[in-house]
């Protein structure tokens, strides 16, 4: 009864040029280790759900990607979308049809582009919160332990009421809250970052889309004779039209009362920044980390995060922290500080040409 459906319909914009609209993150081996973003998440599902179990959720310029990469997956477990609405209806579509495959499914979400180290830590508490999940109706969430006061995550304030152990039942779920709202979480301590891995049973999800999203719940139950049929996906694409832009965590985690977050500790990073990647790669002892290394020639250089193609000669003459990117016939130059303006130069660069 354990299903895990892959988020992989973003775009991941703040990873231009590497990452682009017609090749989101990932579809990329961003840290060199030979396997791409959601071929390591697939691979990871494996050793939790049997693999007719697991669904990608994705859009339908990426169809041919996934297929590529995911190359054991059948056409039935690959839903596309015709338009990018964000997680809520990619998370509904998927659940939905899993539910009226099996109503007593257990459901494990979770993004494409995730790094996690530790995956035996990974795989027993997703396995737990599948458990509690069947014999709970809730929805759960992972939680981890904040470094910083980021802008980007989902924060969890807990309380000590517990089930199953270790379940914290959630008091206030607040998402990607302003600068000075994080740092005062941060401060008062009892927060988590969520994840943005999810589980629940289906029957859990499906009523708090009817009671938070009851629209969304209404267009994806009548698509409930359709999955799995040759009809679905034309089906779909025509109900898609009609649902809105909006997160799952704005839809739904930020309304519901039975939310229980799982803290959690399993290397885990979300990959969002040039800073995430290069505080992972392998560093020469200067600091610079350099994807893929072959025909990088550095000189009085530090710091510096380089990701080109591999058959590029490139020489770095007196560059400290920097990043420097190449792909696609794209190269940015960026100090490591100021990577967090990469996301509005893309939104320029994008209506310029
Ligand atoms: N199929 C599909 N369709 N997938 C999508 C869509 C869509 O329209 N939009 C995003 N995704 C996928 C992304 O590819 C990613 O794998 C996952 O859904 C999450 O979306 P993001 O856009 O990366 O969300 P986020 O990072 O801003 O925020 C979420 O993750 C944080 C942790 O990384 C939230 O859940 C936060 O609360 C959380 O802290
Ligand atoms: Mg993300």
């Amino acid at each position: 009864n354990h299903y895990a459906i892959i988020m992989a319909g973003g775009i991941g914009s703040r990873f231009w040029p590497i990452s682009r609209t017609s090749y989101p993150k990932q579809f990329i081996d961003i840290l060199g280790t030979g396997k791409t973003l959601i071929q390591n998440t697939y691979e990871r599902f494996l050793k939790i759900c049997p693999k007719e179990n697991i669904y990608v959720v994705t859009n339908e310029n990426y169809t041919s990607l996934v297929k590529e990469q995911l190359p054991d997956m059948q056409d039935q477990q690959i839903l596309t979308e015709p338009v990018m609405r964000n997680t809520a209806p990619c998370v509904a579509y998927g659940c939905f049809k899993i539910e009226s495959l099996n109503p007593d499914a257990s459901i494990v979400v979770a993004p494409s582009d995730h790094l996690i180290l530790d995956e035996n830590a990974f795989i027993t508490a997703i396995e737990k919160a599948l458990k509690t999940a069947e014999e709970q109706h809730c929805l759960i969430t992972l939680g981890i332990k904040p470094s910083r006061p980021d802008t980007g995550y989902g924060y969890i304030q807990y309380t000590d009421n517990v089930i199953n152990g270790e379940f914290h039942k959630v008091k206030t779920f607040t998402e990607k809250p302003t600068l000075d709202i994080a740092k005062t979480f941060i401060q008062s301590g009892d927060f988590l970052w969520n994840a943005g891995i999810f589980v629940w049973s289906a029957g859990a999800i499906v009523d708090a889309f009817n009671n938070y999203l009851p629209e969304m719940h209404e267009i994806f139950a009548e698509a409930r004779s359709v999955y799995n049929s040759d009809e679905e996906k034309e089906f779909v694409h025509r109900i898609y039209q009609r649902c809105i832009n909006i997160s799952i965590d704005y839809g739904i985690m930020e309304k519901a009362s039975n939310v229980y977050v799982l803290p959690s500790e399993f290397g885990w990073s979300d990959l969002g920044t040039w800073a995430s990647i290069y505080q992972l790669a392998d560093k020469d002892y200067v600091g610079n980390a350099v994807i893929p290394s072959e025909k990088v020639i550095m000189y009085d250089s530090s710091n510096c995060m380089v990701n080109v193609p591999s058959d590029k000669l490139v020489i770095l003459q007196g560059l400290h922290d920097y990043i420097v990117v190449e792909s696609n016939n794209s190269l940015l130059i960026c100090p490591r500080d100021q990577e967090q303006n990469i996301k509005q130069v893309v939104a320029d660069v994008k209506s310029k040409f």
